[in-house]
């Protein structure tokens, strides 16, 4: 997990204990009182908690501190940082969870909050207050007074509790490492929701012990597709490496030669969720179903409705629908969260109007058409979700053909505006991504961060009652183009940010004016992570 750090002599450096700090926090917090003076981290302080279910959140800080920093810190029960649950915390309205305090004097750092949660976004703030980031790279002298932390008193509490990444490691794969460094950055920005894109027509990344063939060597393997050809040759012509399809995923295949891709084994995903769980991020996994699945139908072509190996799932079958419960069986013990997606995008509907099977299901259920056959599948599989204790998510095509209240609907279709009305008049929660602002995968020019800050991403047309079913908001990061990390970063940052106080400050405070100079001061701190983001201008003025 460790990165080269590349840059730090620039980074907000201050006169420790004379100067005012600056203090630049995105996403923005609900109040912040800044007062004269700082705390001076050396080696050798105690991290302390006052709750054992706070432990992996000191070991978490511990490590930060130490990796920013390149002091050693202890951990105890007292510490001149201490990480408390505090039930005498202020009580705002509604989910007070992730609410937390943060107060620095010269003597210590004290971060009280209700939950874990609230712990970890006061340890992404304190993150953020550290005057300036250790750099591996130059060598920097470790000398303990280069560190230190403003004195402020700040209250902090989300708008939003949904405020997420979507992560597509099927078009190309991500590793482990990647995906990790991406959740600790998601982590640093109060993002909490992974949303994994784990299977699609170009592969499936995710093992499945029932199934084991769906990542077998010629399955989770692929010769190259148009899109590697296509960002090969965009990095020959842009003589851009970031754009290269990457060794480390090629394995020799006999009788197939070198092909690209990979998966997560069981263990391998426990091992993320863990990690973002000790992050405060939930992972939300994705199979998708009945669409966008050719891989699993290639593999079994039992699966389509013509045994010929071309998706959608055949709706016509029971051996389907046992697939189906028998691979997200797996899911449900591999990720503990609350809600499962089933995609349920862009499915190829009239395939089952051409099935006999898919034509008696239709005639047997009393459904009036193929929406409606999705609508049946999407329901019973919900039933099945619900008696596993999760909640069901999908796509917004999961409204057409009649959506059962519990579903929760990504409204991903830009240019379908009514799609959160219609879902939140019928009582289903939202989570908003719509590709005008939120697909990250998009190209970007100079304008595109200021047209996604300034965005009425919340449609403005929606009643009080309407709005208590926003959850919140995310971004997607297909990866047809993006194969590589270093990519990744250039397509996410520095939009993460402005994503993240999207969702966090409410709308009433969001302001260009104010967030811009608070982003060209993160620009530094991402430099010294060594993340290759976009700059925020690329053409002379
Ligand atoms: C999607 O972009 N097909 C959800
Ligand atoms: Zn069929």
């Amino acid at each position: 997990m460790k990165k080269s750090i590349t840059l730090c002599l620039s980074l907000l450096c201050l006169c420790v204990g004379t100067a005012m700090a600056e203090v630049n926090i995105i996403p923005k917090p609900t109040s912040v009182v800044e007062r004269e003076g700082a705390f001076l981290l050396k080696d050798g302080l105690t991290i302390g908690y006052n709750d054992a279910s706070l432990a992996p959140a000191a070991t978490y800080l511990q490590e930060i501190l130490s990796r920013e920093t390149g002091l050693n810190f202890k951990i105890g029960k007292k510490g001149k940082i201490q990480l408390s649950l505090s039930p005498t915390l202020s009580q705002g309205e509604g989910d007070v969870s992730e609410d937390y305090e943060l107060e620095s004097d010269k003597k210590g750092v004290r971060i009280y909050a209700h939950s874990y949660r609230g712990i970890i976004n006061g340890i992404a703030t304190l993150r953020q207050l550290l005057n300036k980031v250790k750099s591996e790279k130059l060598k920097v002298k470790n000398n303990s007074n280069h560190f230190s932390l403003p004195c402020v008193s700040i209250k902090d509490s989300p708008n939003f509790h949904w405020r997420g990444l979507m992560l597509d490691p099927v078009r190309h794969f991500f590793s482990v490492e990647e995906t990790k460094r991406l959740l600790d950055e998601m982590a640093l920005y109060k993002l909490n929701k992974f949303h994994w894109h784990l299977s699609d027509n170009e592969g499936f990344r995710m093992e499945v012990k029932a199934y084991p063939e769906l990542t077998g060597d010629t399955m989770a393997w692929r010769r190259f597709n148009y899109h590697d050809r296509q960002c090969l040759e965009r990095a020959s012509k842009e003589n851009n490496p970031t754009m290269l399809i990457p060794w480390k995923f090629f394995k020799e295949v006999p009788g197939f030669g070198e092909l690209y891709g990979g998966y997560y084994t069981q263990d391998e995903i426990r091992d993320v969720v863990q990690y973002a769980a000790v992050r405060g991020i939930d992972v939300i996994p994705e199979i998708d179903m009945p669409g966008h699945n050719g891989s699993a139908c290639w593999c079994y072509r039992w699966l389509s409705c013509t045994q010929d190996g071309r998706e959608p799932l055949c709706l016509g079958r029971q051996t389907t629908i046992d697939f189906a419960e028998k691979v997200y069986d797996e899911v449900f013990k591999l990720f503990p969260y609350e809600y499962v997606s089933i995609g349920g995008d862009e499915v190829n509907r009239r395939r089952w109007s051409e099935c006999e099977a898919c034509k008696k299901r239709i005639q047997d259920e009393g459904l009036k058409d193929v929406s409606e056959l999705q609508a049946w599948f999407t329901k019973k599989m919900e039933k099945y979700f619900n008696a596993h204790g999760r909640r069901i998510l999908g796509w917004d095509e999961i409204l057409e053909g009649g959506l059962s209240k519990t579903a929760t609907v990504h409204w991903w279709r830009g240019d379908h505006p009514d799609v959160a009305q219609k879902s939140t008049a019928m009582g289903n929660e939202v989570v908003l991504c719509p590709f005008t602002f939120l697909y990250f995968d998009y190209a970007q020019d100079d304008n595109t961060l200021r047209h996604i800050y300034d965005g009425d991403i919340v449609p403005t047309d929606l009643t009080p009652e309407q709005l208590k079913l926003i959850k919140g908001m995310q971004a997607n990061i297909w990866c047809e183009r993006i194969p590589t990390e270093a990519r990744m970063e250039w397509m996410v940052f520095p939009r993460a940010l402005a994503l993240a106080e999207k969702a966090w400050t409410p709308r009433s405070e969001q302001n260009w004016d104010d967030f811009l100079p608070r982003l060209k001061a993160h620009l530094k701190r991402l430099d010294a992570m060594g993340i290759q983001y976009r700059p925020l201008q690329t053409k002379r003025p």
